[in-house]
C-alpha cells in the first residue's frame, strides 16, 4: 500500500474522509447543518493543517478550538460523535496509506480528539 509523503497525498486522504463524513448520520450534520461548512475553504485549511502535522511544514496558521467551541454550544460535541469521527478517519486513512505517516495521521488525531473533548467538557462548565 502506498506511503502518506505529499500534499497530494494529504489532499487524496482529507476529501476521502469527508466524503464519508457528510454521508454519516451521526455527524454530518455539523458540517452540512450547523456549520454550514464553505468546503472551499475548510479543505486547503485542513490540507495546510495534516501537512503542518505530518510534515512539520507549518503552513496552517488557524486555531482548531477556536472553530469547534461556538459548533458545540449549538450542538454539543459528545464522546459518540468524536468516536464515530475517529472511526471514519482511521478507516480512511487505512483504506489508503500505511507505514508511518499513516500511523501518525491516526495517533495524531486520536491524541487531538482527546484533548478536544476533554477542553470542551471544562468549556462547557465555566
Ligand atoms: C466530533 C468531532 C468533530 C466535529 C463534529 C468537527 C466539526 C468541524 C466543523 C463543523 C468545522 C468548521 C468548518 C467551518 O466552519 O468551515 C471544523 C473545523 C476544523 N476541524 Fe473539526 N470536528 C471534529 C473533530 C476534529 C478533530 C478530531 C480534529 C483534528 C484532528 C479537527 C480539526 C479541525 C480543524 C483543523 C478545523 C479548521 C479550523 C480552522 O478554521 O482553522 N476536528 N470541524
Amino acid at each position: 500500500m502506498k506511503k502518506l509523503e505529499t500534499r497530494e497525498d494529504i489532499q487524496q486522504l482529507v476529501n476521502s474522509f469527508y466524503s464519508k463524513v457528510i454521508k454519516d448520520e451521526k455527524i454530518a450534520s455539523f458540517f452540512t447543518d450547523i456549520a454550514k461548512v464553505n468546503w472551499d475553504e475548510h479543505l486547503p485549511k485542513m490540507y495546510s493543517f495534516w501537512e503542518s502535522i505530518l510534515f512539520g511544514q507549518m503552513t496552517y496558521k488557524g486555531n482548531p478550538m477556536g472553530a469547534h467551541f461556538p459548533i458545540d454550544e449549538i450542538k454539543a460535541m459528545e464522546q459518540d460523535h468524536f468516536d464515530r469521527w475517529l472511526q471514519l478517519w482511521t478507516e480512511t486513512v487505512e483504506e489508503n496509506f500505511s507505514g508511518e505517516n499513516a500511523d501518525l495521521a491516526i495517533y495524531k488525531a486520536q491524541n487531538i480528539a482527546k484533548l478536544m473533548a476533554f477542553k470542551m467538557e471544562i468549556a462547557r462548565r465555566l
